[in-house]
C-alpha cells in the first residue's frame, strides 16, 4: 500500500527549517594529569556535538571528570589531544563569554 499526500496549491509550500547551528564540537578530546604510574587520564575519546538551543547536562560520579570538562570549554585547560571548536574556532584560551563557576574554588569566568 502507498500513501501519496498532495499539496493544495492554494497553500503555501512550508519552508525547510535549517538545523540550528553547532556551537560546540569535540572530535576526539582526551584529557588526563600526571606522568608515569600516577598518570590519571580523565577524559578519553570525547565526541560532542552541541547545537543552538540545545541544553547539556554534565553528570557524573565525583571525580569523574565533570569540571576538567567545563575547564576545556572555558580554556583554562587544553586537552591533550584532539579538537575543541566554539561556533567553528578553536577554544585557545579563556573566552569572556563562556561562565563558570566552581563549587570548589568559586571562579567564576565571563
Ligand atoms: N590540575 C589537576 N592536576 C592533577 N589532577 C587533577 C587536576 N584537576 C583534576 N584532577 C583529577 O582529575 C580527576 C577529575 O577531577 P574533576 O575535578 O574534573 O572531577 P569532578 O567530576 O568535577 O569531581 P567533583 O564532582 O568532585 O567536582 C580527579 O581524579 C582529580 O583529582
Ligand atoms: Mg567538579
Amino acid at each position: 500500500m502507498s500513501v501519496a499526500v498532495l499539496a493544495d496549491p492554494k497553500i503555501e509550500t512550508p519552508v525547510p527549517v535549517a538545523r540550528p547551528n553547532t556551537v560546540l564540537s569535540m572530535q576526539g578530546v582526551c584529557k588526563g594529569f600526571g606522568s608515569g604510574v600516577t598518570r590519571n587520564e580523565v577524559l578519553t575519546n570525547i565526541n560532542l556535538n552541541v547545537r543552538e538551543g540545545e541544553f547539556l547536562a554534565v553528570v557524573g560520579f565525583s571525580g569523574s571528570g565533570k569540571s576538567t570538562f567545563m575547564k576545556l570549554l572555558a580554556g583554562l585547560e587544553k586537552p591533550d589531544s584532539g579538537d575543541l571548536l566554539m561556533n567553528g574556532q578553536p577554544i585557545i584560551g579563556p573566552d569572556l563569554s563562556v561562565a563558570w563557576c566552581s563549587r570548589t574554588t568559586r571562579f567564576c569566568l565571563g
